[in-house]
């Protein structure tokens, strides 16, 4: 197979291009089916800023024209939620125009269109605390959201995203995989993910403040990609929810990295998204459930979020840069 991978420099997209055919992601997805690992010999071909802009009807008809790939992966993006309350043509061009472009060339050449969502597609305003009877919070501990649930989007991002999605769907063959918060190695081209930036913020303050009033579900990007692979295997098409079936607050994730890597020295606090002076509505509630996912056939299981961050740290120790 011929598979393009636009934003190929962000935290999915690194992933994606560098490590599609590397026999390590082949090693799990054959662990979870109790079988023996499939080597992959598909051929990836990476697209980024600034040769490469996706909102360029021309270029991305033209380039993806020439390569005519069996898979588009629009890894492509812009997570800044905040910055994209201000910004919301850079929204709508990079979340809008681009997919309509890439739609376009999938119509073209045939190819699947994959596209990636977000649990903001739910927006919840504030999790509920003991003491607190408030109509608009959600207990932390309900269940996830389904790909039935109606979406509520209130950002600029969630409301864009969920258009990336409804433009994706109606390419002649795609895939939307929605998922709550993604960490992973990234490059100096991306914007940063919450265990990236944890483990800067580590580093270089003695006191960190992160959020405890959040409710997530971290995924390693190198697990997306292994669930990726084996949702394409195994034909699917259409939105599904990509979840280890396990939530934490940001806080708790700081937590459990704080231990697990050792930092001395630091001290940890909780801070609500207010004080953190988060101006754009960011859902409280971003948790999903996998439970359609879990009956496709030969479908990677994802671990839950503990797991996967140890996964993540011994796989970055393995190459000697962490
Ligand atoms: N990160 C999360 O927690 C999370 C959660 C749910 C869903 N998602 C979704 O998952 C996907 C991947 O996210 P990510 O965290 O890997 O993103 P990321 O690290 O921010 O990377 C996005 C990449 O897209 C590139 N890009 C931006 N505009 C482009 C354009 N016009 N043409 C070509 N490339 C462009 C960026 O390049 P430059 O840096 O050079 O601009 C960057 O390399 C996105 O759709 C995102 O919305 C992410």
């Amino acid at each position: 197979m011929k598979i393009v991978v636009v934003g190929s420099k962000g935290t999915l997209g690194l992933a994606a291009s560098r490590f599609w055919n590397d026999p390590r992601v082949a090693s799990r997805i054959a662990a979870g089916r109790g079988g023996e690992a499939k080597p992959s010999n598909d051929l990836v071909i990476p697209l980024n800023l600034p040769d490469f802009d996706a909102c360029s009807r021309m270029i991305v008809v033209d380039t993806i024209g020439d390569i005519r790939p069996d898979v588009i992966v629009n890894a492509s993006g812009v997570n800044l939620i905040d910055w994209l309350e201000s910004h919301p043509n850079t929204a709508r061009n990079v979340h809008g125009h681009a997919v309509s472009n890439l739609k376009a060339a999938a119509r073209r050449t045939g190819a699947l269109l994959v596209q990636f969502g977000c649990g903001e597609a739910f927006y919840r305003k504030r999790l509920q605390t003991n003491e607190s009877d408030d109509p608009d919070a959600i207990s932390p501990e309900a269940p996830g959201f389904t790909e039935e649930d109606s979406p509520s989007p209130e950002s600029v991002y969630a409301k864009t995203k969920l258009e990336s999605e409804r433009i994706a769907l109606e390419a002649p063959k795609s895939l939307v995989l929605r998922f709550s918060s993604l960490f992973g190695e990234t490059s100096d081209y991306s914007s940063g993910n919450l265990v990236d930036s944890l483990f800067k913020s580590l580093a270089r303050a003695k006191k960190i403040s992160v959020l405890n009033d959040r409710m997530i579900e971290p995924l390693w990007s190198i697990d997306v990609l292994c669930a990726l692979k084996t949702l394409i295997e195994a034909g699917a098409r259409g939105v599904y929810h990509l979840t280890g079936n396990s939530r934490a607050t940001p806080l708790e994730v700081a937590e459990y990295l704080f231990q697990r890597c050792g930092f001395r020295n630091r001290e940890v606090v909780g801070i609500s998204a207010e004080e953190y002076g988060i101006k754009a509505p960011q859902s409280a509630f971003t948790v999903l459930s996998s439970a359609k996912y879990g009956v496709v056939e030969g479908s990677y299981k994802l671990p839950d979020w503990k797991t996967a961050l140890d996964n993540y740290i011994d796989w970055r120790q393995s190459y000697a840069d962490f």
